[in-house]
């Protein structure tokens, strides 16, 4: 193969996840291949229980896979197990997760929570605090800085977590639901941040969603159904 030939940030082939044995087994994800591009913001769909979160949590190294290949960045990270001794650097450095429920730290403020990556990753301190701003004004929520999470709105909430989930630069970046507790105007605004990111970090961004005010936000679209990709599309994106 050309080593100069693009290839995909994300690639999936045959990755598959099963929880419990026996009665008690729940195959949650079923031979899934999937390629994911530079500079692509792609949209997973599908009903409760699909496995929508499975497929994140797998292509974000927090669970393990149970048969298949995953590649990231051109490396292969899972195959029969584990092939980066670091998960947690690979995480770090390349993986930006925006959950469903937002997981703030409670006992650090708006900005530490945001700078905290960039902490982790040894980025001096006021850098860590000048980009957390930066962040935080673009998505709005720049006047809740010094406010402790328990004290915001879901909105708020939910665009801190992404101001968190950004905040290191990654080049995949992972969504789930994150826009589901904003109005239409601002999902807008966390669409157009997420496109910048793509574009300008050649970063490759899934969000899983049932919104459909931002269904014409994705160069492509994906369905799930029991474990399985069920169907394709490709919208047309907004002029
Ligand atoms: N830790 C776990 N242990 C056992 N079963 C699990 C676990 N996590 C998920 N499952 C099961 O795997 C299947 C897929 O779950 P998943 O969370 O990926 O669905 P989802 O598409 O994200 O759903 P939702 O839209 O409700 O968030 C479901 O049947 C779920 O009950
Ligand atoms: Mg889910």
């Amino acid at each position: 193969m050309n080593a100069d030939a693009p290839r995909p940030l994300v690639e999936c082939r045959g990755l598959a996840k099963h929880y419990g044995e026996g009665e008690a087994r729940v195959d949650a994800l079923k031979a899934v291949d999937l390629d994911l591009w530079p500079g692509e913001v792609v949209g997973l769909l599908g009903p409760s229980g699909s496995g929508k979160t499975t497929l994140l949590n797998l292509i974000g190294c927090i669970v393990e896979p149970s048969a298949g290949t995953l590649h990231l960045d051109g490396e292969t990270v899972w195959q029969g197990k584990w092939l980066r001794p670091d998960l947690r650097r690979l995480r770090l450095e390349k993986i930006g997760f925006i959950f469903q429920f937002h997981n703030l730290l409670p006992f650090l403020d708006v900005s530490e929570n945001v700078a905290l990556v960039l902490d982790m990753a040894g980025r001096p301190k006021a850098e860590a605090l000048t980009r957390a701003r930066e962040l935080l004004d673009y998505l709005e929520v720049g006047h809740r800085r010094t406010a402790k999470p328990s004290s915001l709105s879901g909105g708020e909430a939910q665009r801190v977590a992404i101001a968190r989930a950004l905040a290191n630069r990654p080049r995949i970046i992972l969504a789930d639901e994150p826009t589901a507790a904003l109005d239409g105007e601002r999902a807008g605004i966390v669409m157009d941040l997420l496109r910048k990111v793509a574009v300008e970090q050649s970063a490759t961004v899934v969000v899983v969603t049932h919104d459909e005010k931002i269904w014409d936000r994705f160069d492509r679209i994906f369905a799930l159904r029991d474990g399985r990709i069920v169907t394709q599309d490709t919208p047309r994106r907004r002029p």
